[in-house]
């Protein structure tokens, strides 16, 4: 698959006068997202935690370092496949989980949305827990595609495994579980204008459809209220010997989101990870930590050969290639794809998603890349 050929379309509209209906550049994305979102939707999303140093700085890490063009390899065709959990996927890139997706979309059903660029893009998605339609509507609208469902853990036990059992009854072929968020970090713009964001926002549908969760309610009671009443049902303490229950649980792969220490990467091979995801939520959840990139040239080496997948920061079709080129298995696509969605529903998302894999595969013909094993930690540089 060439996802260097959208370049040709889009030159090829512009024969018939047909500029592209959707920017460019993220900087045009995001300027353009600001004024399509609901003013609190675009807070929670655009938003991060404290003064937001660390979802900056997670950008800015990517700007010191650079790759080194290699000359006379000129490769006609550019493989971007990638082998994860057994299967062929055809980008080394991912929609991350983004739990409000829902009501970035103009409907508000912004998870079935990004099933369908999915579908049209083979960009695999992650479902979430926090959803605004429950994950069996989501499978339905995937159709088959490749994805994965990200848990946040309830400490009710049984309601964790109710959700657990019905994604591996609904197909998803792998579950990452969000550790950085069993509490809400600091949140100034969220804090400024009381927005709890899940609680209006209606993302609680897979509770409400749960049969586990169903079970609690007293008669008459309306589910989504009662869901509301135990916000945050979402969260609550999780640990090493919780992870081990979850492992017990499902057969399907397991990723840890939120590691990013190498310490943490081998504790997790121990206790039976099939993949890392190394994330600092974007910067949402705890300001003045290191931005995430730095994190990951040690993750990858504690991880030994265990997939490790990445997200927080990227905004280009560079930016994946250079976390790629650190030995990232895969690389997740997050408030850009949000934006995409606020601004053209699925056509949106799939020109984000295909601009960036287009500029990625472009880098890898102009600096002579012919593979994504040719993109090794030897093809960058430091730079600053
Ligand atoms: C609005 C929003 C909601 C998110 N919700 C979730 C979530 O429900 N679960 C989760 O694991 N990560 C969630 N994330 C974090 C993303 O999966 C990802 O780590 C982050 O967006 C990467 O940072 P970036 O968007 O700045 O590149 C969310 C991110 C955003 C922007």
């Amino acid at each position: 698959m060439s996802f260097a050929e959208y370049q040709n379309e889009l030159y090829a509209q512009g024969q018939t006068g047909h500029q592209p209906q959707y920017p460019m550049t993220f900087a045009e994305l995001e300027e353009r997202a600001s004024a399509a979102m609901p003013p609190k939707v675009w807070g929670y999303v655009a938003g991060g935690a404290g003064d937001e140093h660390t979802q900056r700085a997670n950008c800015e890490a990517f700007r010191r370092w650079g790759l080194y063009p290699r000359m006379l390899v000129a490769p006609a065709t550019r493989d971007m496949s990638i082998e994860l959990f057994g299967m062929t996927l055809p980008a080394p890139v991912f929609m991350a989980p983004i739990g409000v997706i829902g009501v970035c979309a103009q409907d508000g059903h912004g998870d079935l949305a990004c099933a369908r660029a999915s579908v049209r893009t083979g960009v695999p998605f992650f479902a979430g827990t926090l959803s605004a339609d429950p994950m069996e509507d989501v499978a339905a609208a995937l159709g088959g595609t490749p994805a994965f469902f990200q848990l946040y853990t309830p400490s009710d036990r049984d309601l964790a495994a109710s959700l657990v059992h019905r994604a591996e009854a609904a197909g998803f072929r792998g579950i990452a579980v969000t550790l950085d968020t069993w509490v809400t970090g600091w949140r100034p713009r969220d804090l400024r204008g009381s927005n709890y964001p899940q609680v209006p926002s209606g993302c609680l549908s897979n509770y409400t459809s749960d049969p586990v969760f169903r079970r609690g309610l007293r008669p008459g009671e309306d589910a989504t209220e009662a869901a509301v009443r135990e916000l945050p049902i979402f969260g609550g303490p999780f640990r090493w010997d919780d992870l081990d229950w979850l492992r017990s649980q499902t057969r399907l792969p397991l990723m840890l989101k939120g590691i990013c220490h190498p310490d943490d990467v081998r504790r997790a091979k121990d206790h039976g990870a099939d993949a890392i995801y190394c994330s600092n939520h974007g910067g949402r959840q705890a300001n003045g930590g290191l931005p995430t990139l730095e994190c990951l040239p040690d993750v990858i080496e504690a991880a030994d050969g265990l997939p490790v997948l990445f997200d927080s920061g990227v905004r280009s079709g560079a930016d994946v290639i250079k976390a790629l080129a650190m030995g990232a298995t895969a690389v997740g696509v997050g408030r850009p794809y949000a934006y995409g969605l606020a601004l053209g529903g699925v056509e949106g998302v799939v020109h984000v998603l295909r601009s960036m894999l287009a500029e990625a595969e472009l880098i890898m013909a102009v600096d002579g890349y012919p593979a994504l094993k040719d993109l090794t930690p030897e093809a960058l540089r430091l730079v600053g």
